[in-house]
């Protein structure tokens, strides 16, 4: 994609986004350079267990994981949706090699840079896995791979990356994905779960203001990249969780009466304590995530937990056509 594109529909996504009545961007937009590199930072906060939670299931119940999946004498693709820099799937990677369970792993991600990274890095740490990065869109790319493989597939999603939808779109997504896959392929997603509050709520409000410097990036993206005149001064981070609906919102909360413009002129107008919706990190029950999966045409096989169970990544498998 050309990087005109890329613009022009970053521009009409923050468009229609600010000019909704409930204004809002989409988490999407966090990640250009400074938004990556912040996002690192977080995942090393002592606040943000999401991440060290997944690496402690993956670096301990790999092996359980890949076994659960071993159901015939073929071998099966590994696929991963997101996989940004695979750091915790090397972990499962390894293990497949030990087992003999998998010799071929295809990462999505949307980003390029990501993508030649691992290509030109995973082989070396991986002797014997082929690695084939696919740059672009999850669903494009799993539809060229389904009309070019008939193999079997495990297709990762990770690192609670679904938490960005709300519970109805995610389900949606699941449906969709159904239809990339065959009768029998393995789905391994991780979820964040509902837990005590204020552990949540620490998460996306952590002292450092690192997440608060996360989301005014995406304002500083905008000043950047779309001539727009955010004052970011005039902008309070102000996360909620909501422990019934297990939605963990964040906002940008406007400050005073002020008005916003892009350099192709378009401006919009925040009054004083307006929201700017910026985030929701969906957090779930064990039961709701085993519905969801049913509903989306999946049978839930295998729950994986971390030490502390503050986070899981569910094996699911395709039982209906
Ligand atoms: C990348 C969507 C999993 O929601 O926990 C971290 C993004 N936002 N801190 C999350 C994020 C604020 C993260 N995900």
């Amino acid at each position: 994609m050309s990087d005109i594109l890329v613009d022009s529909v970053f521009r009409q996504d923050v468009i229609k986004g600010l000019s909704a009545r409930q204004k809002y961007l989409l988490p999407k937009y966090f990640y250009d350079a400074r938004g990556d590199s912040l996002f690192q930072e977080i995942m090393q906060l002592p606040e943000y267990y999401l991440t060290r939670a997944e690496e402690d299931i993956l670096r301990e119940k790999s092996s359980d994981i890949l076994q659960a999946c071993i159901t015939t004498q073929t071998t099966f693709d590994i696929v991963e949706l997101g996989a940004g820099d695979a750091s915790k799937t090397i972990y499962l990677l390894r293990e497949a090699l030990h087992l003999q369970c998998s010799q071929q792993y295809f990462p999505i991600d949307i980003s390029a840079n990501m993508i030649d990274h691992l290509n030109q890095n995973l082989p070396c740490q991986l002797a014997g896995m082929r690695v084939n990065g696919l740059s672009g869109e999850y669903f494009p790319m799993l539809a060229q791979l389904q009309a070019s493989r008939p193999t079997p597939k495990l297709v990762l999603f990770l690192g609670a990356t679904v938490g960005n939808l709300s519970p109805a779109e995610a389900l949606s997504f699941f449906r969709d994905l159904h239809s990339y896959l065959n009768l029998g392929d393995y789905v391994l997603i991780g979820f964040d779960l509902k837990k005590n509050p204020q552990t949540i709520l620490n998460a996306y409000n952590d002292k450092g203001g690192l997440t608060r410097a996360f989301n005014l990036n995406l304002l500083e993206r905008i000043n950047q990249e779309l001539g727009g005149n955010f004052n970011l001064a005039n902008f309070i981070h102000y996360p909620v969780y909501d422990p019934i609906t297990g939605a963990c919102k964040s906002y940008l909360i406007s400050t005073c009466s002020q008005q916003v413009s892009l350099d192709d002129g378009t401006y919009f107008d925040f009054t004083k304590d307006e929201p700017l919706y910026m985030e929701v990190s969906q957090k779930y029950s064990e039961a709701e995530i085993a519905q969801m999966g049913r509903e989306a045409g999946y049978e839930p096989i295998q729950t994986f937990f971390d030490r502390q169970q503050l986070f899981t990544d569910v094996l699911w498998q395709k039982v209906i056509s």
